[in-house]
């Protein structure tokens, strides 16, 4: 259908919301990383909405690089098997990497993903995620910077998809389950 709004049962984050946390997320980031080079690593593909926005509100050099893993696939349930489809083109060798992600979910893509870019020599390694289901966690994943905290529905907008639809969404809503079920 041409609306994609109507497929969604409630708003759940508007599009000014997200930005205005990303501002205060960010004023957090410039604080903590002063004076030191951040490399910024997006999760595709549902990163991409807030590294853009992330990375474009940051006032600071930073550099940006990108990895792509799969959990879920078509699904709505996370399978817990991380696979990386592409890699970083970066050595992460004395790197400070800030990790950047739509959203924790069971937390197994990131605590995952942590472990991977930890081992490579990174100097630090944190996590900013627009997202978090506390309810849905499998594993602790200590994420610094946290957007929101969101009940445990499946959720879709602003990078987050069902079956690669629904990230152009500029609002993060709770998708219907009539499109899925
Ligand atoms: C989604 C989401 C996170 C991950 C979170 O990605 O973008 O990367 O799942 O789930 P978890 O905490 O349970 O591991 P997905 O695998 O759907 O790929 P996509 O980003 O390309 O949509
Ligand atoms: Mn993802
Ligand atoms: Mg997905």
């Amino acid at each position: 259908p041409a609306d994609i709004q109507g497929d969604l049962t409630e708003v759940l984050l508007s599009e000014a919301e997200i930005q205005v946390r990303i501002a205060e997320l960010c004023r957090e980031i410039e604080r903590d990383y002063q004076g030191r080079p951040l490399l910024l690593v997006g999760v595709l593909k549902g990163a991409v909405m807030v590294m853009a926005d992330l990375s474009r509100e940051l006032r600071r050099d930073v550099e940006i690089d990108w990895m792509a893993v799969s959990s879920y696939g078509a699904g709505t349930e996370s399978s817990g098997v991380v696979r990386i489809l592409k890699d970083l083109d970066t050595d992460l060798t004395d790197r400070h990497v800030l990790i950047v992600e739509d959203i924790v979910d069971s937390g197994l893509t990131l605590s995952w993903l942590r472990e991977n870019l930890s081992s490579r020599g990174a100097a630090s390694v944190e996590i900013c995620a627009l997202l978090r289901k506390p309810e849905a966690a499998k594993v602790d994943v200590d994420a610094r910077y946290v957007g929101f905290e969101i009940p445990n529905h499946f959720v879709v907008g602003y990078g987050l998809d069902y079956a690669e639809r629904y990230r152009n969404l500029r609002a993060v809503g709770i998708l219907s389950p009539h499109v899925y079920s």
